[in-house]
């Protein structure tokens, strides 16, 4: 029996409410954009109940019971993630989402520590939000943008890594590609770039949903990650430093609580992570975070990524029966290479019609540039359809997806 129908699959997708819900065609909720956003069990929206319920109060600051229940919540949170991966409870930074943490290092780390004739370097793979910030960076600071090339497959070309990373102050990389999959190496690159004297910057947005990561024994210097794209809400990630580089840093936004004595004249700053908290935080969010990376930890990021790999490798194979038809499957094809993403065209089917054909069966699916122009531009694609998978997919939902690509073939005549 395949990891994909075990019985734990069903026993996860019975915590999620959603996904007993028909949509209004009457249909099974496919959903199959767990890159874009995930959903969310039943225990994490109980938690955000909790709070608003029970102790809505503000954090830091109250010294009755229901603020002290706040502040010992959203702090117990914080080790919570920490412990999720292998961090110090004092290099979790309470950020809104991956994109707010990459600015924050670009502004801080990056306008104290680079210089004109220094060079960043990315790869051709990168998220919109891992590479914006950092062009501005290199404009404000007059720094050279360097990319590690991509292959026609979307795999990393390391070839020349030595040479791109000369005169490198520091590599952005995300761990997993949103649009294709690709796992970056990690631990081929992290030493080589520290061997050049450069920070590493790892955008975990799609890698720590869905593979077991240890922060200190990648060696990441930074490790970026959102609640909501593993089961928790909106508006809350992290931002893992290690603590000798946050508490060298100047602060990225200012204000109450990030601070330690102001003055009118004079400000001194809390210790990290507070010091880069200002203002009231997102408390409900970052709770409820800790209860989805409680919920991960207990399935096992081995059994997620395990789950995922068998899932891709199905899926692939399903997708390869209509290649003969015109569907073209970008990204690479071994199920090791690549976490749970597909990205793929079919004939002459616009991504979006396709998109909205497999809607009308209750599949979910992104189609677009996946906030990758520059990705799309180099390969050519003016737009893929996204599939991409978690804990609570099965091979029931592959099939799905595949009857509602033969839909779309007798829609467009295919
Ligand atoms: N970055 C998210 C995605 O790839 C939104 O869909």
């Amino acid at each position: 029996m395949s990891v994909a129908a075990t019985p734990k699959v069903d026993a996860i997708v019975a915590d999620f409410p959603i996904l007993a819900r028909p949509t209004s065609r009457g249909k099974r909720l496919v959903y199959l954009d767990s890159a874009a956003t995930s959903q969310k069990p039943r225990a994490v929206i109980q938690a955000l109940v909790d709070y608003y319920e029970q102790y809505n109060a503000n954090i830091h600051r109250g010294v009755y019971e229901i603020a002290a229940r706040a502040t010992t919540e959203y702090e117990r949170a914080r080790v919570k993630l920490a412990r999720f991966v292998g961090a110090q409870t004092s290099e979790i930074v309470w950020v809104r989402n991956t994109t707010e943490a990459i600015n924050l290092v670009a502004y801080s780390w990056g306008s104290s520590n680079l210089r004109a004739g220094d060079a960043l370097l990315l790869t051709e793979l990168e998220h919109h939000s891992d590479l914006v910030p950092w062009q501005l960076l290199a404009q404000r600071t007059g720094a050279e943008l360097r990319f590690i090339p991509v292959d026609d497959r979307g795999v990393l070309v390391l070839d020349d890594l030595d040479r791109l990373l000369e005169g490198c102050k520091l590599v952005a990389i995300a761990h997993v590609s949103n649009t294709l999959g690709t796992i970056a190496p990690l631990e081929t690159i992290i030493p080589r770039a520290h061997a050049a004297g450069a920070v590493v910057l790892v955008d975990g947005a799609q890698g720590a949903p869905h593979l077991p990561v240890d922060v200190k024994a990648l060696d990441a210097d930074f490790y970026t990650f959102s609640g909501h794209k593993m089961l928790g809400p909106t508006g809350i990630g992290v931002l893992y430093g290690k603590h000798d580089l946050l508490a060298a840093m100047p602060p990225f936004v200012t204000g109450g609580d990030m601070i330690r004595r102001v003055e009118y004249a004079h400000t001194t700053f809390n210790d990290p992570p507070r010091k880069f908290e200002a203002g009231t935080s997102n408390i409900a969010d970052a709770i409820a975070f800790g209860v989805a990376a409680e919920y991960l930890q207990a399935i096992g990021m081995e059994w997620v990524r395990e789950h995922e790999r068998i899932l891709t490798g199905y899926a692939l194979g399903r997708l390869a029966e209509f290649e003969p038809r015109g569907l073209a499957i970008y990204g690479p094809r071994d199920p090791a290479l690549v976490s749970g993403v597909i990205s793929f065209n079919f004939a002459d089917v616009h991504a979006h019609d396709l998109a909205s054909i497999l809607d009308t069966e209750g599949v979910c699916v992104r189609a677009g540039h996946h906030c990758t122009m520059p990705l799309m531009d180099k390969m050519g694609w003016a737009a893929t359809a996204r599939a991409s998978f978690y804990i609570y997919n099965s091979e029931a939902d592959v099939d799905a997806l595949c009857s509602g690509i033969e839909k779309a073939a007798r829609v467009f005549g295919v």
